[in-house]
């Protein structure tokens, strides 16, 4: 078995290279990534000298590079994960997430049906997708599979649109491909631009805490862990043609996480209980802010018996130590020296 991961450098990518490898040691995994400011080869450094991965740098944009590739490899299946992820960041340059996350899943589509050519046999295209193509919800209720997409961002747009191309390609070409849709992950190797790792480092700098509104959105958090796990079900047991929602069940209001966030920090800092909660600053809201996710998770449970491993207190607590216990990720990552580490490691530099 040959495995193509997309964005395999990145935050869940990294998780999903590194279960693999360790959990399925006969398969051969590759992970193609562009290394963009996101994609960090040191998150995958206790795995990369495992002698069932190889990594290739290339751009899920460049169609022919991708053909070519498809052609030299032999996949047998392709777990999709490469995007421009920041909705902050598609605010401000859209057309980025629309080439990325449109264009190249096209192209990815493309070289996999090519290289496939109506001999589906033992293979599959998981394409790995967001709980924002919903768009938002009110007080009640909760996504399912069946919830019209509704997507108010520019990144959620991008990101429903290739939805629609890989079922596409399934209902046209009969491309053996499964969809999931998950809600907001935590964890180690997140990049701090996001809420949790951000206010991490952000409480360690005794720096403000940028509050959106007046945080009364709500996520619904998943440990990237148990994400990873519901990701190796759903390739190993989903049915071909069908879409899978996973979430923790676990929906908090930002200004009730980051309380607890700034309780842990100040319990594993050593600071004085509500030392971290002065940092808190409310200022403007995000443009088309939505307001609440929440993920209905049953079928995925019901049908294929994934169930989240541990609660979001414990995951959180795990998560704030290793933050603390790898500074020097983090400060890597803040300074952007981590952009080398590529080049040193390939002896370009
Ligand atoms: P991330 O931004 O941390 O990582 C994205 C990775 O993709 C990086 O390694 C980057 O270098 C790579 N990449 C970007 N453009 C590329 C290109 N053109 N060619 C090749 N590689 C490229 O993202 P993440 O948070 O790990 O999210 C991974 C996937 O999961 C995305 O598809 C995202 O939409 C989806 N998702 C994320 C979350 C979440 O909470 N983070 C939740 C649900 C779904
Ligand atoms: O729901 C799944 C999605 O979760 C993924 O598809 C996206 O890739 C991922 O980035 C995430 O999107 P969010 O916009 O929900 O995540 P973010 O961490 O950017 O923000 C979480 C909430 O916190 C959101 O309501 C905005 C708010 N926020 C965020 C930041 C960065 C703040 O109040 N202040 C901040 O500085």
């Amino acid at each position: 078995m040959h495995i193509l991961i997309t964005g395999g450098a990145g935050f869940i990518g990294s998780h999903v290279v590194r279960h693999f490898l360790t959990t399925y040691p006969s398969y051969t995994i590759t992970n193609l990534d562009s290394l963009t400011y996101a994609g960090n080869l040191a998150n995958l450094h206790d795995v990369e000298h495992l002698p069932n991965y190889r990594f290739v740098k290339g751009d899920i944009t460049d169609g022919d590079f991708l053909m070519q590739l498809f052609e030299e490899q032999r996949f047998d299946g392709v777990i999709h994960l490469a995007a421009e992820s920041h909705v902050d960041r598609s605010i401000t340059n859209p057309t980025a997430f629309v080439v990325t996350n449109v264009l190249g899943t096209v192209n990815l589509l493309n070289a996999a049906n090519a290289a496939w050519n109506s001999d589906f046999q033992g293979k599959r295209f998981y394409h790995i997708s967001t709980d924002e193509v919903y768009g938002s919800l009110g007080k009640e209720g909760m996504f399912t599979e069946e919830t019209p997409y509704d997507p108010h961002s520019p990144y959620s747009a991008s990101k429903a649109s290739s939805d629609h191309f890989v079922r596409a390609w399934h209902d046209t070409f009969g491309l053996p491909v499964v969809i999931s849709n998950c809600s907001n992950n935590y964890g180690s190797f997140q990049f701090p631009e996001k809420l949790i790792p951000l206010f991490i480092n952000n409480i360690i700098q005794s720096k403000p805490l940028p509050v959106y509104g007046k945080g009364e959105n709500i996520r619904d958090w998943l440990w990237v862990v148990d994400h990873a796990q519901a990701i190796d079900v759903i390739y190993h047991q989903g049915k071909t043609g069908e879409t899978y929602n996973i979430g923790g069940h676990n929906e908090w209001s930002n200004i009730d996480l980051i309380r607890l966030l700034c309780r842990i920090m100040d319990a594993k800092l050593g600071r004085a209980a509500g030392e971290s909660e002065k940092l808190v600053t409310y200022v403007t809201d995000r443009a088309g802010h939505d307001l609440r996710y929440a993920i209905d998770s049953s079928k995925l449970q019901r049908e294929l018996g994934w169930i989240p491993s541990i609660t979001f207190e414990k995951g959180l607590e795990l998560t704030v130590e290793w933050y603390l216990s790898n500074s020097e990720w983090l400060n890597n990552v803040t300074s952007g020296s981590y952009q080398h580490y590529y080049d040193e490691m390939y002896g370009l530099r």
